[in-house]
């Protein structure tokens, strides 16, 4: 297994550029499977989920080419209707499959994502939007059996805000008959990006960008082309990355209000920003102050740069809290921090945290995507050498990580294992 080292406390100058989103990008791969041809998608990063989901589509029976940051895929032969074990176990993602599916074939079967470093993680909202549309679900052997001849549109009111079952409603409710209604739909920036994709197929959509959609059935769609969005995690974890180490950092093909919550809070800890169209020019502060952040649906503050921004807090000057409301159990990076001489103690979903005046580098282990990320971002920041290992999860979501920070002037090395 790869490991990262990094020597620590160098500033880091210049400019980033943020890779496509891959939240965004792995429904829409999905979203192919809706129609018989060819789509193609611009601006997707290689990282290792794009690549698994890309394997999960040939399983299907898709073509799919990857080359020059372009995603062709031609689900003109696809039609094998499962997502197995080996696949949804290491990504759940997969678990989207379901609704493009039952929409266009009329039967899913996705072995059932047992829980994750980051907590259990259930799916009952997506299954009963799907029953809702008229699937019957049944489970056994660790597989969701979804079966129904003809999608029905219905209403379907969400009780919680939920970015995966409001995608895969949409997915399964474009070709169902007649007319679906979504209440309590999540707003993410990534929900908006599959609507603008699923509308350029032929589906008819409205309500972008509220909590409420109305899906009109149409009885076909046709394959699209669209260039994906930045990824607003990876944009943010680079703001912090200036912040942490107290340089100034251009962080350029980002679209800043998908990231408004975390630059407001970074304003409060002392952060300066010039933001011009699409790229963010952050000046840190000298001193760090401690702001306290409760994650919560978009466009709050997300749950996705809640371990970063925990990270940065860890230098501030005094104490304040850290709670996750989205996945309570999100904490893995607290112990790892105090190795690296943080003072963080944890209760149930609240880390409170007494800044220190420097970390210093330790060996470290990388326990899911974004905690990974923040333990490099506490490694650029402490003195002497971190070791993390594990970085397997970092390949996930950030696209040539090291490179970027390389170019940015870190001195961060990975030693193949
Ligand atoms: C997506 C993102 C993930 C991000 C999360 C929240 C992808 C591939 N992943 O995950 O990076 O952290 O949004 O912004 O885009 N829930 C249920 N039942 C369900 C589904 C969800 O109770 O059927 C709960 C979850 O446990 C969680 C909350 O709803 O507490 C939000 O989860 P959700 O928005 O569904 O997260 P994901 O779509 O899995």
């Amino acid at each position: 297994m790869d490991k990262f080292i990094i020597k620590g406390g160098r500033k880091l100058s210049g400019e980033v550029e943020i890779s496509g989103a891959k939240n965004a990008i792995l429904p829409i791969m999905v979203a192919t499977l809706l129609a018989e041809g060819r789509s193609v998608l611009h601006n997707v990063p290689y990282l290792n989920d794009i690549k698994m989901m890309a394997h999960l589509l040939r399983v299907i029976g898709a073509r799919v080419e990857f080359h020059d940051n372009i995603l062709e895929i031609d689900t003109s032969h696809a039609g094998y209707c499962e997502a197995p074990y080996e696949l949804v176990s290491k990504m759940r993602a997969s678990i989207y499959v379901m609704g493009p599916l039952l929409g266009r074939f009329g039967k899913a079967r996705v072995s059932f994502p047992g829980g994750c470093a980051i907590g259990t993680r259930p799916v009952d909202l997506h299954l009963e939007a799907m029953e809702a549309l008229g699937a019957k679900i049944e489970i056994e052997h660790g597989y969701i059996n979804a079966n129904c001849k003809n999608m029905k549109g219905n209403k379907i009111n969400f009780s919680k805000v939920s970015v995966g079952a409001t995608a895969n409603a949409l997915m399964a409710a474009v070709l169902a008959q007649g007319e679906t209604n979504i209440y309590n739909a999540a707003l993410e920036p990534e929900i908006d990006s599959l609507i603008d994709f699923l509308n350029l197929m032929g589906a008819r959509i409205e309500g972008k960008g509220t909590s409420q959609l109305k899906i009109t059935g149409v009885s076909r769609l046709k394959p699209a082309e669209m260039e994906m969005i930045p990824d607003r995690i990876e944009a943010g974890t680079y703001l912090i990355a200036a912040a942490i180490t107290k340089s100034e950092l251009t962080v350029s093909n980002c679209i800043p209000e998908h990231i408004q919550a975390l630059i407001n809070r970074m304003e409060d800890a002392g952060c300066l920003f010039e933001i011009m169209g699409r790229s963010i020019k952050i000046f840190p502060p000298r001193i760090i102050t401690p702001v306290d952040i409760i994650t919560q649906p978009y466009p709050d503050f997300p749950t996705d740069l809640q371990a970063q921004f925990l990270a940065l807090m860890t230098l501030a000057d005094g104490q304040c809290i850290v709670e996750d409301t989205i996945f309570p159990d999100r904490f893995m990076h607290v112990a790892e921090l105090n190795r690296l001489d943080a003072d963080i103690s944890l209760d149930k979903n609240i880390a409170t945290i007494n800044g220190v005046e420097t970390l210093s580098g330790a060996e470290v282990m990388a326990t899911d995507l974004r905690a990974s990320a923040t333990l490099v971002l506490a490694g650029l920041a402490a003195r002497g050498q971190t070791t993390i290992s594990r970085i397997y999860h970092i390949d996930r979501g950030y696209e040539h990580i090291e490179e970027k920070l390389k170019k940015l002037g870190a001195d961060i090395k990975r030693v193949r294992g």
